[in-house]
């Protein structure tokens, strides 16, 4: 198989003796990032309720668009008029775009996939609509990502079809050999295979097997994250992880909750996303080191505390720390009426999971990883309380 350009460079900083968990360094086009680390989601070239400039404040250097939401509005046309998505919302770090058919899939019930690509009726109009591996790869590149996504085929890891399973996995690597043939700039955009094949750990390791031997720049892991049981999930990642190659990135998609984060890079992941932070703050959700605190109820309205104790974002901040020295039952007052309440608690969970991956990171080089892992769960579920 070819070697492929890559447009990224990836070193390894430190590996924690006990677990798999890594530290390193990603050099992307738009500057490098420090891993393993947490990629907040704005869908439509924008993280709901967040300026760009407020976005890079919390140390952001790289966030997820989504090719089927710029496609349809503002559409190719648009992306190329203005020089790409970096230009449309004023971003001048990282960006990677998710390849549009997870998205189809999963909010249009009527998405139809065959061999061709996903069939879809247009949410404007309702008109017939096919997107295809060449077609995402060219309003990938369009829209200039650092790093783009392959369309895969994606199948619920609580299906109980195991042939359709198997026809996912195999469409998968050759939709991957369709992309990586209609990408028209692999030296200045990484293209990222996502590896499928549901729970089945036999499954997965073809996949792996197909996926590593066409060279791509990083490696995901897919279809996750829909509601299986832990310890499965934890399976597929340890299986996937323990077969890929040390120097490239791994990426699992979908997850979000502090805890499987923790878990996966100890597995041996380095990048994770999910809307989940901030689609929890718009309904009040709090995530903090305590666990996750809905700030609706009653019992915060004259709660005079910072949202998290012991979180250096520029809301819980004190003023005296040049923050905003925001407090529960301030937020609880705005929550559901005003959009600032929203505002407050997105950029605190944003900061708080990047945080959260920043000093996982400093205890993988410290050598003190299985401590931070027991200090986290500590705290989560009060057992040292
Ligand atoms: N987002 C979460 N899981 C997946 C997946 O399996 N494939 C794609 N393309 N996006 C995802
Ligand atoms: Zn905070």
């Amino acid at each position: 198989m070819a070697q492929q350009k890559a447009a990224l460079s990836f070193e390894l900083v430190a590996k924690c003796s006990v677990t798999r968990a890594r530290a390193s360094t990603m050099v992307l086009p738009h500057g490098p990032v420090e891993l393993p680390m947490f990629m907040p989601v704005a869908t439509q070239a924008s993280l709901k309720g967040l300026t760009p400039e407020q976005l890079e404040s919390l140390g952001c250097r790289l966030c997820l668009n989504n090719t089927y939401h710029l496609g349809l509005k503002p559409g190719q046309a648009t992306l190329d008029a203005v020089g790409g998505a970096h230009r449309l919302q004023s971003w001048n770090h990282n960006i990677l775009t998710d390849s549009g058919g997870f998205q189809m899939v999963s909010l249009l019930k009527l998405a139809k996939i065959t061999e061709e690509g996903v069939r879809f009726l247009s949410p404007h109009d309702g008109s017939p609509m096919l997107l295809t591996p060449e077609h995402s790869m060219s309003l990938q590149n369009s829209i200039g990502s650092d790093i783009m996504m392959q369309l895969d085929d994606v199948i619920a890891t609580t299906s109980p079809d195991k042939e359709r399973m198997v026809e996912a996995m195999h469409r998968s690597v050759r939709w991957l050999d369709r992309c990586i043939e209609a990408h028209k700039y692999p030296e200045k955009q990484n293209l990222f295979c996502i590896i499928q094949g549901g729970l089945d750990l036999d499954l997965r390791r073809e996949c792996v097997k197909e996926m590593v031997k066409r060279d791509t720049p990083g490696i995901a892991i897919g279809g996750l994250s829909g509601g299986e049981e832990k310890a499965k999930y934890c399976a597929v990642v340890r299986t996937c992880t323990e077969m890929l190659p040390d120097m490239k990135p791994r990426y699992v998609m979908g997850v979000g909750y502090p805890e499987d984060l923790v878990v996966s890079v100890a597995l041996g992941a380095d990048m994770f996303d999910c809307v989940w932070p901030t689609r929890t703050a718009r309904f009040g959700n709090a995530v903090t080191s305590r666990g996750t605190l809905n700030l609706r109820h009653a019992s915060y309205a004259a709660d005079f505390s910072p949202v998290d104790e012991n979180c250096g974002c520029p809301c819980c901040r004190s003023k005296e720390d040049g923050g905003l020295g925001v407090t529960k039952a301030y937020v609880h007052h705005l929550t559901g009426k005003e959009t600032a309440g929203a505002h407050i608690l997105t950029m605190h969970n944003v900061y708080y999971l990047l945080d959260l991956m920043r000093n996982a990171r400093k205890a993988i080089i410290a050598g003190t990883y299985p401590s931070f892992v027991k200090e986290f769960f500590g705290k989560i579920y009060k057992y040292d309380k």
